[in-house]
């Protein structure tokens, strides 16, 4: 049984997904979320339009080349590398041999939007042009992250506390960006639920609107509340409305396709970005893409198509990154992938053993030998 999600061609960087057949055997209808409404509704950033409004999102430790070029192929329309500090890419020519990663942009992985974070308005701006002579599509600004190390260094989801501050950040990286190169902005709904941050929130979204940016991407979740909770997608429908016209795209609770199509039907945001949902399960791309079509929410694939992804995957990474960092990598998105597996705890525990590229690939010349169904993440598993 296959997942009926389409696989675009290996090397193009264009996805377009084809129309499933509806009521077939393999696919769960799910009349709620089936979404014709939202098939014709482009995602544009700057004056890029994108062919499906999922992105990639920005995740730190993941969103490397290989996850991007995966998630691409299975329909994400855009793609977000992980978030660098505005020193270190000012450094690389320095350090260029252990995080050349960081910098790789291929044919095929593009748009990509290159998201900078930092402190010192003035470093912001020469970081933003080395990311672009780079190859970045998009710059995205981060006013978001809650990390201990990020807002104790006044950087992220710090910056939510001094529009001034964030304000001139996005005006000084506007300015010195060559003006077809969308610069976006990402934020958390505020630094905690206090009357005065959400002010200032909407402060900063206003300004950088009036600055130029073309996007923003907003998490519903406070910098206080790091991961707990939910995020609040009233607020993001608000966001909307404030905003009106200009590009608005969600995040936060994107674990599954129908979760996705939701989004975009209570808040009216132009877009979603797909974070710990998509993480070792890219497939949540084209079962939202089906969903968008108005056809059935695809069978989840198989573990043999699983076992394709992850040798796939492998050896992207295998380019990427030497020997030993290759296998430390796949062990984290092996251990993600394990969700759709129906002997998920026993892969698991194979894959958290396997110590060279040899172990984990006889991992997976084992557990996904027997093409037998998959299964859909449990969504309190990926927040594991
Ligand atoms: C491991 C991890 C790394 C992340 N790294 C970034 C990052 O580099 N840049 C960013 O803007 N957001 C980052 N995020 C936040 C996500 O992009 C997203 O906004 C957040 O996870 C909420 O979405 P979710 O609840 O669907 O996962 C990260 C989240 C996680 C869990």
């Amino acid at each position: 049984m296959g997942s009926q999600c389409h696989v675009e061609s290996r090397t193009s960087p264009v996805i377009s997904l084809p129309h499933r057949e509806a009521g077939s055997n393999s696919a769960r209808p799910v009349c709620d979320d089936v979404a014709p409404d939202l098939a014709m509704r482009p995602l544009r950033i700057g004056r890029v339009e994108f062919v499906s409004p999922a992105v990639q999102a920005a995740l730190s430790g993941y969103s490397d080349w290989p996850m991007r070029l995966i998630s691409r192929r299975y329909g994400a329309a855009y793609a977000v590398d992980e978030v660098m500090i505005d020193q270190f890419v000012l450094d690389q020519r320095r350090r260029r041999a252990r995080t050349k990663h960081v910098f790789r942009v291929t044919d095929e992985d593009h748009p990509i939007g290159g998201q900078l974070m930092g402190a010192d308005p003035e470093l912001f701006a020469p970081a933003a042009v080395r990311l672009v002579e780079a190859g970045f599509d998009v710059i995205d600004i981060n006013f978001g992250c809650p990390v201990k190390s990020a807002v104790g260094g006044c950087r992220g989801g710090y910056h939510l506390g001094q529009p001034e501050k964030a304000l001139e950040i996005v005006r000084r990286v506007r300015d010195v960006v060559p003006s077809e190169v969308p610069v976006t902005v990402k934020l958390r709904r505020g630094i905690d639920d206090s009357a005065a941050s959400r002010d200032r929130f909407f402060e900063i979204v206003d300004g950088a609107f009036d600055f130029g940016i073309a996007a923003v991407t907003v998490h519903g979740r406070t910098v206080e509340q790091k991961y707990k909770g939910p995020s609040r997608w009233d607020f993001l429908r608000e966001v909307k409305t404030h905003v009106g016209d200009r590009t608005v795209i969600g995040s936060g609770d994107l674990f599954t396709a129908e979760a996705c199509v939701r989004m975009m039907r209570e808040t009216g945001v132009d877009g979603v970005s797909i974070a710990r949902g998509s993480i070792g399960n890219p497939w949540i791309f084209c079962q939202f893409d089906a969903l968008r079509n108005g056809n059935p929410l695809p069978a989840p694939p198989a573990v043999r198509e699983q076992a394709d992804v992850l040798r796939e995957h492998f050896a992207l990474a295998q380019q990427c990154y030497d020997e030993r960092r290759s296998v430390g990598q796949m062990k984290k998105f092996g251990i993600k992938y394990t969700r759709l597996h129906p002997d998920r705890a026993q892969v698991r525990d194979a894959f958290v053993a396997a110590k060279t590229p040899e172990e984990w690939r006889s991992v997976i010349d084992h557990w996904y030998h027997d093409d037998r169904p998959g299964q859909y993440p449990h969504v309190d598993e990926t927040t594991e």
